[in-house]
């Protein structure tokens, strides 16, 4: 088993609050997060196929055609956007890091058909990233 790695970087903007909960509760949950004008993250999604190579061409899959999977199904529908209000398929998500890895994975892994989806992990910082491998 091989497991190959496509990285891709995107930029948006988000804020975490909850609409059920008062002002005073969203700032006691997500404090600056919950800045009502948002704030941006450059954000790096990392994601994973695994399988074993074709033995025709070698590869597990061509990295250009998981660059491509990753770009028209979640980079393009993110990158420069207000992930609270204008990605479809983050509608009614509270937008932090776990909740938009579980969103990539459900938007790239019906794609994947050489090897399979292992993983797409998140980061929100250098230092804050989420991993999710499609277990719910
Ligand atoms: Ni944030």
């Amino acid at each position: 088993m091989i497991f190959v790695t496509r990285k891709m970087h995107f930029s948006a903007s988000h804020r975490l609050f909850n609409p059920k909960y008062t002002d005073e509760e969203n700032d006691a949950v997500f404090d600056k997060c919950n800045n009502p004008n948002g704030h941006g993250h450059n954000y790096y999604l990392e994601v994973c196929v695994a399988g074993e190579p074709n033995p025709e061409t070698g590869y597990v899959i061509d990295l250009k055609i998981l660059k491509r999977i990753v770009k028209v199904n979640f980079i393009d529908f993110v990158d420069h956007k207000n992930l609270n209000l204008d990605v479809p398929f983050l509608r009614g998500v509270i937008p932090t890091a776990e909740n938009i890895a579980i969103a990539a994975w459900d938007q790239i892994e019906p794609h994947v058909t050489d090897g399979r989806l292992f993983s797409v992990t998140l980061y929100e910082t250098e230092n804050n990233f989420v991993e999710y491998k499609g277990n719910r």
